[in-house]
């Protein structure tokens, strides 16, 4: 890796935080009654995304669909197998117990992950059925064609899924 190439994925992951931590800002201050400065966190993250989707495209990391897919299923057996286990490990020890189930949370769901773009790897050219995904707002758990009665990961109600079209 060049230089440059260290930087732009040092960059990439910067401005992808600040776009988070800017959206996460910007309810606070709605929620402070500021709604102008909640205005300018979100135009702020808005353009956060913007430089780091330049900084990817820059890096030449997005290939075709097959590969992404391959790259992302790498990722998400990385987190639950060896990432996330020694996070739990770690918070459970230092008695940190929001880190923990925060670490639990995203563990048990990018096993799913790992498994829905598996399917997908396998169905990509023959699969012309189109159905949407439900996301989780408290865990992130990811399922396919309909919210479940109850979140089999944090118990949260069905109806608080979000819909992916
Ligand atoms: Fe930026
Ligand atoms: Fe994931
Ligand atoms: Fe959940």
């Amino acid at each position: 890796m060049t230089k440059t190439e260290g930087f732009l994925k040092e960059a990439f992951a910067g401005e992808s935080q600040a776009n988070r931590m800017y959206t996460a800002f910007a309810a606070q201050a709605e929620k402070d009654g500021f709604p102008q400065a909640a205005r300018l966190f979100r135009a702020a993250a808005e353009a956060e995304a913007v430089h780091a989707a330049n900084h990817l495209r820059a890096l030449k990391a997005v290939k075709a669909t097959k590969e992404n897919l391959r790259e992302s299923i790498a990722g998400e057996k990385h987190e639950f197998k060896e990432m996330y286990p020694e996070m739990i490990a770690a918070a459970k020890a230092e008695g940190a117990k929001d880190a923990e189930r925060s670490f639990n949370f995203a563990n048990a769901v990018e096993e799913y992950h790992a498994k829905l773009y598996h399917e997908m790897m396998e169905s990509l050219e023959a699969g012309k059925e189109a159905f949407p995904y439900f996301v989780c707002p408290i865990c992130g758990m990811t399922v396919a064609k309909a919210a479940p009665e109850k979140c089999p990961v944090c118990g949260a109600k069905g109806s608080m899924f979000r819909k992916i079209e």
